[in-house]
Formats: C-alpha cells, structure tokens, sequence
C-alpha cells in the first residue's frame, strides 16, 4: 500500500518533501445497534481494513485533497482562510473538510495548509464507516501534523460533532469511537451515556468474523436514519412524564413493558422498545462473550436482527436475505445486519472450515433473489489510528 500511495501522492502533487503515511481503520458492530443515541451500549471493534492517507505539509494556507476511491473527481482545493462550510461541489472532501472546520471551531485552527492523498480498503457506503474512518484519520493527521493536543476521545467526538454539524447526520458516536479507540483482537463495550468502556478480548476459537455486504448503496443523509432518531427522542419525551429516566438506556424491559402504554403511536413505542431491549441484549451479549458462551452471544445477534427487522425496521429485503439465508447455513452462531441498516453489511460469526460453503451458498440465494450479487469478507479486528513508518 505505501508504494501505491506514494506513487499516486507524487504523481498528483510532485516529489520531494516529508511525505508521511498514515491509517486508520473501518469499523463493524458486533450488536448494539441504534443504541448509541439512546444512552445505550454498543459492542463494536475495529478492522484492519481502512482508510490509508499520505500527506505533506504546504507553507501556505492551501489544502489540496485527493482520493483514490473517487479518481475522477480530480484533485478538490481549499483554501484555509476563507469560511469553511459544506457545500456539494466538496463531494467526499465535506467529511475531511467538517473536520478541519470541527478542529478550528475547537480553536484548533490549523497554521499551514497540506496536500493529502487517501485511499480506503473499505468498500465505500457499505456501512462499515468509511466515512468516519476518513474522519478520524484527517483528525490524527491534524494532531500529527501541527501537534494539537488532542487524544483518541476527542478524535471520536470531533469526528461525531462534524458529522452531525458539517454534514448534517445526526449520528451517535460509536463509529467515531470504536476507530479512534480500536484495539487489535478486542471489541469496545462502550457505554455511550458517560463513555465509558472496556476492552472485551474476542477469542473466537476457530470461529470467523464474516461480513457480507449487500451492495445496496446507502448514504445516511438520505436514510430514515435522522427520522428514526426523532422517533426514538418522541418516545423519551412522552415516558419522562412520568418516569424518572433521562435516556432510554436507563430503562431494562420490565420498565419498559410497564410504562410502554404511555406511548399512544404503536411505530413510535416499536422503536423504543427496540432501543430498550437491544441494549440489555448488548450488556447480555457481553456477559456471554466473557463467559466464552459463544452459543449465546450468536443467539442474541440474531434476536437483534429481528428486532431491527421488525421493530425499528431498518433492514430491508437485502439484509433481510443475507442474514436469513446466514441462519439457514451449518456452522453459523449467529448474524446481523451491522451499521445504520438500510443497506450496507452483515456481521456473521462462521466456523472457520465452513466458511466457503457459507459464502456459496448464502452468495447463490442472495443472487438469485435480489438481482446482483454480495460480497463477503473475512475480517480480523485491528487497532486504531496510526502513523506508519516503514
Ligand atoms: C450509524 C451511526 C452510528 C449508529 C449506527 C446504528 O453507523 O453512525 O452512530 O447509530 O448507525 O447503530
């Protein structure tokens, strides 16, 4: 990867000077989904796949953005002291440049310009946060670059402020969070009432992580993502009345299913109630994984699919077919769909010798039915952001 990047950074922006590289990485959720803003847990970790940038500093107030995952849009400018502010001609360069902007808006405003080059080995809009990885990789460049004093939890939530303020999705901050704070062989039980979180080994003793990706592109901003998150702040108003919570997660199912009455819209008490229940199953989920009962961890994954299907409904028949085929397959402890939904991936836990047959065969019946075919990856889970020297 560094020799392809280099070569493609002199080629857009000439030779000579300290070029440094750097990466950070995509993300998938184990379970945990449309908890995080809700105060709830989430059980993400990182991948070693993501998102690659090399980058040298300018001496003057210019910034010079390319990406080789969108060649054609050619090499996109900014220029530092004019007000930065989303437009569409940025096109991909609204998630770097809402990060410059979040960092300026910290008084962080960065000296010089720079020219930088990126290139992700996450599958763009598949839903395992190539957005956020650009993200918190533009944000470990800054501190890099202009040595700001900022640490990984401040990378997540200047991630998570630009992405709600600069590009107008009102995310929670797991993707932020499990990139900046990824740790190699763990997942990140994090409570997104306080932040605070711990580290869960994943010894998945001869067992993979298989994501399967339905191809369907999805962008957030034009998802019912924002409509479900209005739903779920519709369903906390009408309970405080007259319980004393202040978010969702501080319910468990007995609270829930005791006040539930109280919200009149049967779809707005579905959502709720999915946000309450899906994360119990996460600090249950967590529990087994620690007990190495990894039956059950895949039975709660896929009881946060049917929740997802049914009571926030955010699957859809692509998903839907991935994951339902998945159950259907020897060998699988449990699958997903990971991510805001819509579109985007599945997270299935496979026995490694059955992996092959899981991917032919759950391949042909998604082919068959939907029109065009998935994509499956096997993936480990990696650290987060970092400069790399050789
Ligand atoms: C997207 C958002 C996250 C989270 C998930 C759903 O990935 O960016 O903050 O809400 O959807 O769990």
């Amino acid at each position: 990867m560094r020799d392809k990047i280099i070569k493609e950074f002199t080629e857009q922006f000439g030779e000579g000077g300290d070029i440094r590289l750097f990466f950070a990485p995509g993300r998938v959720n184990l379970i945990g989904e449309h908890t995080d803003y809700n105060g709830g847990h989430v059980f993400p970790c990182a991948l070693t796949i993501g998102t690659f940038a090399a980058v040298r500093r300018r001496s003057d107030r210019t910034v010079r953005f390319y990406s080789m995952n969108f060649e054609n849009e050619g090499v996109i400018t900014l220029d530092l002291d004019t007000e930065l502010k989303p437009s569409p001609e940025l096109r991909w360069v609204n998630y770097p440049a809402g990060i410059i902007w979040a960092f300026k808006e910290r008084g962080l405003a960065c000296p010089n310009g720079f020219d930088i080059v990126y290139c992700g080995t996450i599958p763009n809009g598949s839903g395992l946060s190539s957005s956020a990885s650009i993200e918190v990789l533009t944000g470990f460049v800054l501190k890099s670059l202009f040595g700001f004093e900022v640490t990984n939890i401040d990378l997540a939530k200047i991630g998570q402020f630009s992405e709600n303020k600069f590009n107008g999705v009102n995310c929670g901050i797991m993707d932020q969070f499990a990139i900046a704070m990824g740790k190699k062989d763990h997942a990140i039980f994090l409570d997104t009432s306080d932040l605070k979180f711990e580290y869960v080994p994943v010894r998945l003793d001869g067992i993979r992580v298989v994501i399967g990706n339905t191809n369907k592109k999805r962008g957030l901003g034009d998802s019912k993502y924002n409509e479900r998150r209005s739903e779920c702040e519709n369903a906390l108003e009408i309970l405080r009345k007259t319980c004393d919570i202040k978010t969702l997660g501080d319910l468990n199912e007995e609270g829930f299913d005791a006040v539930c009455q109280n919200i009149e819209d049967p779809v707005v008490r579905k959502r709720a109630k999915h946000a309450v229940y899906e994360n119990r199953r996460t600090i249950r989920a967590v529990e087994a994984l620690n007990n190495n009962n990894i039956k059950l961890f895949g039975e709660l994954m896929n009881a946060s699919h049917v929740s997802l299907r049914d009571d926030y409904e955010v699957t859809g028949i692509e998903l839907d077919t991935l994951v339902e085929e998945a159950w259907k397959q020897p060998g699988v402890l449990g699958s997903r769909m990971t991510g805001a939904g819509f579109g985007g991936c599945t997270v299935s836990l496979v026995e490694s010798d059955k992996i092959d047959a899981f991917i032919d065969n759950v391949g042909r019946a998604y082919l068959e039915k939907i029109g065009y075919a998935a994509d499956f990856y096997v993936v480990d889970i990696g650290d987060g952001p970092a400069e790399i020297n050789n």
